[in-house]
């Protein structure tokens, strides 16, 4: 321990640091800290959930829903096991982790792997570079991330400040989504019908559609705090398909992150969030000592296609309300409608990087290639085995295509095949431009547009200004 003596003054003070950032963040282990590798275990499992007074068996992780939180440090490498005790194939993916020169962990399954199979295991080597903030992990295998997600908290390297005043605690929110039905059924029978996807039966805050929904008061997620404190809340849309807007009645929310990266701090009186997004927001509590609903709402813009315009809530709970206002109803918050697109786009225009010189913003600068892609839902001809009984047109199914290119997934994972040169399984003749030059910003379908089914793919070099590429 003679090191320990001879250790510089500022290494002992940048120690303290470590220790006082520690103690601020009541959620995190202390143990989790000791060194730059963090190991975790996470078993796959079928649970049986009630919700919406439907009990179903879901996918989880270690018995949870949402899944277990990763805490890392920026910069940080994290090892997890995921030993799959379910009945089918699974991959976890590590949404927002730039992953340089590690593309072998990235998830997505027949893209950088094959899949876990029942009964195996396979460790994940996740290696953070420059992300700080709130990103996630989900499962990357048919609809399994429905169920199988959960947190990823990067904080800023040990000694390091966060660019805004400290929280007091943070609190993981994940809107979702509920479906009364089996997932992997639902998948199953869409690919077989052809239509679109049947619409989930409720939104779900931290895995609960909340008091405005049947069988569903019992479990609302509630999050006591006291007067005077603040809050992050690391919001994460978790869901499949909805974009949602998020309010917490009486509360303005500060928006400091997204992504895993800081953001010039605004105030709002609501988010909106999308598909797959975080957001970073600070809430002070510094409102009547009472309780009040944080709430969740899908937005969506094309009315030709349903969605369901019911409110997910949760509940937050002043630890010094009076013990008579647990009868009377929490305030309800103040949402756009479903279809507010002024509302959502007055949103999204605030988000700026901070680009400040400790979180700079690091895009190239220069360009090799231009590119057009067009992301639609065309119409595929109706597979010998399928129904189509619920497709578009006669005799077709919907099917999603980039430049009109659809993507089949092969029997052996595409980075494998590339690595090993091995023919036939894709070809990098990715069109950079659509068949069709249309108004791309209309409403509303320009043509027909037929597929080119094949796992046609682009080979991208990305190269970073100050380095060589990943
Ligand atoms: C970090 O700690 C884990 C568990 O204690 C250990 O297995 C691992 O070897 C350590 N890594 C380093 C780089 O010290
Ligand atoms: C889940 O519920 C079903 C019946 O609804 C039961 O057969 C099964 O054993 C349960 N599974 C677990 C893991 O509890
Ligand atoms: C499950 O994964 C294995 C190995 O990764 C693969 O060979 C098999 O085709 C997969 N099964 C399905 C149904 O995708
Ligand atoms: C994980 O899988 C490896 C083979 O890939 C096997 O040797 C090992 O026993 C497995 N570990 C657990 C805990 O199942
Ligand atoms: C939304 O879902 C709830 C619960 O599943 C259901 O009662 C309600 O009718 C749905 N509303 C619409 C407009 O689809
Ligand atoms: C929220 O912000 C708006 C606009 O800045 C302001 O008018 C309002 O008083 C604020 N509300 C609370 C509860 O702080
Ligand atoms: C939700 O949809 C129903 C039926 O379409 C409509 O009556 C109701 O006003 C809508 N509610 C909201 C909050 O948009
Ligand atoms: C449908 O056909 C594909 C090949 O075209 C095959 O892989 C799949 O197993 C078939 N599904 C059923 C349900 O028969
Ligand atoms: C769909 O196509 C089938 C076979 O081509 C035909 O028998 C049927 O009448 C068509 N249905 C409609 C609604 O056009
Ligand atoms: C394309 O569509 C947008 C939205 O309807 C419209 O504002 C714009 O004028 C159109 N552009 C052309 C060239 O037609
Ligand atoms: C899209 O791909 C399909 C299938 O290869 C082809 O028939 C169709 O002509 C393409 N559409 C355009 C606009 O080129």
């Amino acid at each position: 321990m003679g090191g320990v003596a001879k250790m510089p003054a500022a290494a002992l003070w940048l120690l303290l640091v470590g220790v006082v950032v520690a103690l601020g963040v009541a959620a995190t282990p202390a143990h989790a800290f000791r060194n730059k590798t963090n190991h975790y275990d996470f078993i796959i499992t079928e649970t049986n959930v009630t919700r919406l007074c439907h009990e179903k068996a879901i996918l989880t992780v270690n018995g949870q829903f949402p899944g277990p939180t990763i805490h890392a440090r920026r910069g940080d490498v994290v090892f997890v096991n995921v030993h799959n005790r379910g009945r089918k194939n699974i991959t976890l993916h590590w949404h927002g982790v730039d992953q340089p020169r590690n593309p072998w962990f990235d998830g997505p399954e027949f893209i950088t792997q094959c899949p876990i199979r029942p009964g195996a295991n396979f460790t994940y080597r996740i290696v953070f570079s420059d992300e700080e903030g709130t990103l996630w992990w989900h499962a990357h295998s048919d609809f399994d991330r429905a169920t199988v997600h959960g947190a990823i908290v990067v904080r800023p390297k040990l000694g390091a400040a966060y660019p805004y005043p400290e929280m007091h605690k943070d609190i993981p929110i994940f809107l979702g989504e509920w479906w009364n039905v089996d997932v992997q059924h639902l998948l199953e029978e869409t690919m077989q019908s052809g239509g679109d996807f049947k619409i989930s039966d409720a939104n779900t805050i931290n895995g609960q559609p909340g008091d405005l929904f049947p069988c569903s008061r019992k479990g609302t997620f509630r999050v006591p705090v006291e007067r005077g404190r603040t809050y992050m809340l690391r919001v994460i849309n978790a869901g499949l398909t909805n974009d949602m807007f998020f309010a917490v009645a009486g509360h303005n929310l500060t928006v400091i992150g997204s992504d895993g990266h800081y953001l010039r701090p605004f105030t709002v009186g609501h988010i909106m969030i999308a598909a797959g997004q975080t957001m970073n927001v600070l809430l002070h509590a510094d409102r009547a000592a009472s309780r009040y609903y944080m709430a969740a709402r899908t937005f969506a813009t094309n009315s030709e296609i349903p969605v369901n315009n019911s409110t997910a809530t949760a509940v937050l709970e002043y630890t010094d309300a009076p013990p008579s206002s647990a009868g009377t109803p929490p305030a309800l918050a103040d949402l756009p409608a479903v279809g507010d697109l002024g509302a959502a786009t007055a949103y999204t225009a605030r988000l700026r990087s901070l680009a400040t010189d400790g979180h700079p913003v690091d895009v190239p600068a220069r360009v090799d290639e231009r590119m057009v892609v067009t992301v639609s839902v065309n119409v595929l001809p109706c597979g010998a085995n399928e129904t189509c009984d619920d497709g578009p047109i006669n005799g077709t199914r919907f099917a999603a295509s980039l430049n009109n290119v659809s993507f089949v997934a092969p029997a052996v994972d595409i980075l494998d095949a590339y690595y090993s040169s091995m023919r036939g399984v894709s070809e990098p003749d990715f069109p950079g431009r659509p068949p069709l030059a249309y108004n791309f910003t209309a409403p509303g379908p320009a043509e027909e547009l037929w597929f080119r089914a094949g796992p046609d793919f682009l080979v991208a070099q990305y190269e970073k200004n100050n380095g060589g590429p990943h």
